[in-house]
C-alpha cells in the first residue's frame, strides 16, 4: 500500500529524472489475466486523461480484457478522474454512487480510480474510509504497473492502493488503443512547475519532463505511416518544453520537427504566455501544416488577480503576444480560460477581464468560477465575493463571449474551408474540424470519412457552422 502525500508532491529537487526507453512488456502469467472479462472506463477531464485511458485500454487488452461501452456489463469498471475543479470530484463520486450499486448485486466486480484525484491525500483518505469496496487506487506516475496490481488485487481481493508522490519520469513504449484512425494525441511533456496559485494540476501530474525530441518525432513519422492526418501535442504547458531536457530544445524547435514529418495537421496545447517565444511564432506561421489555433489561457485581465495568481505576466504583456500573434499567423483562432472571483476579485477587477475579451475577441473561451483546491495557496486566500455574484460574473462574461463567437463564425459564412471529416455527428451528419478548431457539420457521403475535403459554410451558429462539401 502506497498512499499520496500532498507536502511530498508538492516538493521539487534538481534530482535528475528517469528516461525508460525499453519495450514495454508483462510476463506471460500476466496475459491471459483478463480472459473472458469485460472492461468500461470513464475518463473525466482533459485530453491528457483522455490519452492516458488509451494507453490504459493497450494495456488491459495486452492482459486479454475485452472494451464494453455498456457499463452493466463489465467485469472490470475504471474511473478515470480529474481534479481540476470541485464539479470534477462531484461528477465522479456521482457516478461512484452507480458502480456501488452494480457491485451489490454482482459482487465480483473490480473497481478501480486513477488519474488525477487518485493522486490526492484527501480524496485517498476519504477512499479508505469511506468507500473500502473500491479495490484499486492508482496514480498517474504508475498506469505501466496496472497489470501487477490488478494481479495483487484480484488475489487478496483487499483494497489496494498504490499512488506515488514522486516528481515522475519519463516512460516511452507504452503500448496505446487509440480512438481515433485520423487524429492522435501525443505527449510531449508530463507535469508543471508553473505552481499558479489556483491549481492542483503540479501536485497530482509532478515535476515537468519532456520527452526527448527523437521519440516524439519518431512516434508521428509512426503516426503517419499508418495514415494519421492529425496530431495534437500535449503537454500542461508546452511552451516550455524541452527546458528541463540537458540537451536544450525549444518548442519551436520541436514543431518545426513534427512539421517536417509531413503529417498533414499539427495542433498543440495548452500554451502558457510567458513561455510563447518568437521561435514559436516564426514556426507556426511558416509551416502550412502547423494549425493557426492557439489556446492562450488569459485566466484574468487584471494585474492585481493575475499576481495572486502567479501567472507571472501583466494585461499588457498578455495582450502585446496576442498582438504579435495575430499580426504574424494569417487567420488565427484564439480561445483561452477564464476564471472569475478569485479570491479578493473586485467588480473592477471583472471589468478588466472583459476589457481584455472586447480587445481579443476571442473565437471562444472556457469559463470558471474558482473552485479552491485543498493544498494549493488560492484555496486559503481570504474569498469575501458571494457565490450568486460570481455566477453573475460567469453569465456577463458568457454573454460577452458568446457574441464574438458568433462574430467571429459569421466571418465564415459563405466561404470555403478545410474539413478533416473525422465521422458521424448527432443528426447522422458528417462532422469534422476546421484548421481553425471550428465543428463543422457537413452534408456529405460517409465515404469522405477520413479526408481532409472542401467545405462550404452555408449556415452559422454560435459554436458551430454548417456546410456542404463542394
Ligand atoms: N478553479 C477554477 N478553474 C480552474 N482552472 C484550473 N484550476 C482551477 C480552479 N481551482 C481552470 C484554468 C485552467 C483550466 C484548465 O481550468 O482556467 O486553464
Ligand atoms: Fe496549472 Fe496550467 Fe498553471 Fe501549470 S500552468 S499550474 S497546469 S494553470
Amino acid at each position: 500500500m502506497q498512499i499520496p502525500n500532498l507536502k511530498e508532491a508538492g516538493k521539487r529537487t534538481n534530482n535528475q529524472i528517469q528516461f525508460i526507453i525499453d519495450d514495454y512488456e508483462i510476463p506471460d502469467s500476466l496475459k491471459g489475466l483478463g480472459s473472458g472479462k469485460k472492461y468500461f472506463i470513464k475518463t473525466y477531464g482533459c485530453q491528457m486523461n483522455v490519452h492516458d485511458s488509451e494507453n490504459i485500454k493497450a494495456i488491459l487488452e495486452m492482459m486479454s480484457f475485452e472494451e464494453t461501452c455498456v457499463f452493466e456489463e463489465a467485469d472490470f469498471i475504471l474511473l478515470n478522474t480529474c481534479a481540476i475543479r470541485e464539479n470534477a470530484h462531484n461528477k465522479m463520486f456521482g457516478f461512484l454512487g452507480r458502480v456501488k450499486h452494480l457491485k451489490e448485486s454482482k459482487p465480483h466486480i473490480i473497481t478501480a480510480i486513477c488519474g488525477c484525484m487518485a493522486q490526492e491525500e484527501n480524496v485517498v483518505d476519504s477512499l479508505m474510509k469511506k468507500y473500502k469496496w473500491v479495490d484499486i487506487v492508482f496514480g498517474t506516475h504508475n498506469i505501466h504497473r496496472l497489470p501487477y496490481i490488478l494481479e495483487t488485487s484480484m488475489a487478496r481481493r483487499e483494497q489496494e492502493i498504490e499512488v506515488y508522490s514522486i516528481e515522475g519520469d519519463v516512460i516511452e513504449n507504452i503500448p496505446v488503443k487509440r480512438d481515433s484512425k485520423y487524429k492522435a494525441w501525443v505527449n510531449i511533456m508530463f507535469g508543471c512547475d508553473k505552481f499558479c496559485t489556483y491549481c492542483i494540476v503540479p501536485y497530482t501530474r509532478g515535476k515537468q519532463r519532456s520527452r526527448q525530441p527523437e521519440f516524439i518525432v519518431e512516434e508521428v513519422e509512426e503516426l503517419v505511416k499508418k495514415g494519421y492526418l492529425e496530431v495534437t501535442l500535449l503537454g500542461q504547458n508546452v511552451n516550455a518544453y524541452g527546458k528541463d531536457l540537458e540537451e536544450k530544445t525549444t518548442m519551436g524547435d520541436l514543431l518545426e520537427k513534427v512539421a517536417k514529418t509531413g503529417i498533414k495537421r499539427v495542433r498543440f496545447m495548452t500554451s502558457h504566455p510567458w513561455d510563447f517565444d518568437d521561435k514559436m511564432i516564426e514556426v507556426i506561421s511558416k509551416y502550412d501544416n502547423i494549425m493557426p489555433y492557439v489556446h492562450l489561457p488569459l485566466q484574468s485581465g487584471s494585474n492585481r488577480i493575475l499576481k495572486l495568481m502567479g501567472r507571472r505576466y501583466t494585461q499588457e504583456k498578455y495582450l502585446e503576444l496576442v498582438d504579435k500573434l495575430k499580426s504574424t499567423i494569417p487567420n488565427l483562432a484564439l480561445t483561452t480560460d477564464i476564471i472569475v472571483g478569485f479570491p479578493k476579485e473586485t467588480e473592477e477587477d471583472f471589468k478588466e477581464t472583459l476589457e481584455v475579451v472586447k480587445r481579443c475577441e476571442y473565437d471562444s473561451a472556457f469559463t470558471f468560477i474558482f473552485s479552491p483546491r485543498v493544498g494549493t495557496p488560492a484555496a486559503k486566500m481570504e474569498d469575501n465575493t458571494s457565490l450568486e455574484e460570481k455566477n453573475r460574473r460567469l453569465q456577463e462574461l458568457n454573454d460577452l463571449v458568446n457574441t464574438y463567437a458568433n462574430k467571429k463564425n459569421q466571418e465564415y459564412l459563405g466561404s470555403v474551408v478545410k474539413v478533416l471529416i473525422e465521422g458521424t455527428g448527432e443528426k447522422g451528419n458528417l462532422m469534422g474540424y476546421t484548421d481553425t478548431m471550428k465543428l463543422v457539420n457537413v452534408d456529405g457521403d460517409s465515404s469522405n470519412i477520413g479526408k481532409i475535403v472542401d467545405v462550404e459554410i452555408t449556415d452559422v451558429k454560435t459554436w458551430s457552422l454548417d456546410g456542404k462539401i463542394i
